[in-house]
């Protein structure tokens, strides 16, 4: 994020009272297009972690992702650490979590478990790969996530987990009809490096530096033109790093890895404080871009340097902000 500038615009004559960070997610008003995005649960020790988040989501209006709920499916003890996501919040947005890979049914049972508004699936190939138990045959992968979107009845988000999406990655994902992107990019938490930590006999190092920053994997999907509607997630960590994705095309942001050690430094009310400096800073940067909503905000010029625009010239992805926008 720290290649992107937003431009300042010191003639901008608005009333903070009149700044509007709200949005229409899942056809549910939030207070600002943020999800606090899949971490945990499957235990009793995570319950009161998804508890936490699920107070802190409901108190500062903002949608939550559960963490995969594999453990939930097999195991019905374990579901009462994901359901009490949705007793805390009965009205709020709340996502559920699986692997791409599973089958549609398992995928239903998941949504029915916390009467969700949406449902992630996860891709984590890189994760996978680098942990001795992962799995390692992912040629089912496409037809499931088809028949997932074309059968299930609430919206369905493909995820990364913090490699990043391609223009391929996500041409290919359009032949499934899917339509929601999580881009979960390189640039925050690495599970690459946590594996190579946690499993010593592993792959070590070698693919710490994998993926596609959540930046250069926003440009590669909006330079496909299709109309995805997307989550920039990986790394972002400021109310400025959300307006910049924003500004870059995507529709909402994830935030993960800050809110968890928010809540396990703190209390869930910690979670709350760091959410309502991250629409502090929101309604700065749309002031000092001269935005009174998040729709002008979108059409705000902006400048790329460093490796985002090294990467974007080598992959021939065009720079909109290349183009005249409007101020
Ligand atoms: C402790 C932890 C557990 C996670 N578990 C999941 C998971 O179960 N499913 C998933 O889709 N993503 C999972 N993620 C990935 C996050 O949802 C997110 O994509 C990633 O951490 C990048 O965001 P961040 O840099 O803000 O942490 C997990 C992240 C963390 C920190």
């Amino acid at each position: 994020m720290d290649d992107i500038c937003l431009v300042h615009q010191a003639f901008s004559c608005l009333d903070w009272d009149d700044i509007d960070t709200s949005y229409n997610m899942f056809g549910k008003n939030i207070s600002m297009p943020l999800v606090i995005n899949a971490m945990t649960g499957g235990s009793d020790q995570l319950t009161a972690i998804n508890r936490g988040l699920a107070k802190a989501a409901k108190a500062a209006g903002v949608a939550m992702a559960v963490g995969s709920q594999s453990l939930g499916l097999k195991e019905q003890a374990s579901q009462k650490s994901f359901m009490v996501t949705r007793e805390e919040n009965p009205d709020g947005v709340i996502i559920a979590n699986v692997s791409a890979i599973s089958p549609v049914e398992d995928v239903v049972r998941a949504v029915d478990m916390i009467n969700a508004d949406a449902v992630q699936l996860h891709l984590n190939l890189p994760q996978e790969l680098s942990m001795e138990e992962g799995d390692r045959n992912f040629s089912n992968l496409c037809r499931r996530v088809t028949e997932t979107v074309n059968t299930i009845g609430v919206p369905v988000i493909v995820k990364e987990v913090g490699f990043g999406i391609s223009k391929e990655t996500a041409m290919k994902l359009a032949q499934t009809g899917v339509y929601w992107l999580d881009l979960g990019g390189k640039g925050g938490t690495n599970f690459a490096a946590i594996e190579a930590k946690r499993f010593a006999q592993g792959m070590g190092n070698v693919f710490v530096d994998w993926g596609i920053t959540t930046v250069c994997s926003l440009l590669e999907v909006k330079s496909t033109n299709i109309p995805y509607k997307i989550f920039a997630s990986g790394g972002i960590r400021s109310g400025l790093d959300i307006a910049k994705a924003l500004v870059l095309g995507a529709d909402a942001v994830g935030v993960a890895g800050p809110f968890l050690k928010a809540l396990l430094n703190g209390t869930y009310q910690t979670v709350i404080e760091q959410i309502m400096k991250y629409e502090n800073e929101l309604k700065t940067a749309m002031l000092l871009t001269g935005s009174a909503s998040l729709e002008q905000l979108a059409e705000k010029p902006w400048v790329i340097s460093g490796n985002s625009r090294e990467w974007c010239r080598g992959r021939g992805v065009e720079l909109s902000c290349l183009r005249s926008q409007k101020v």
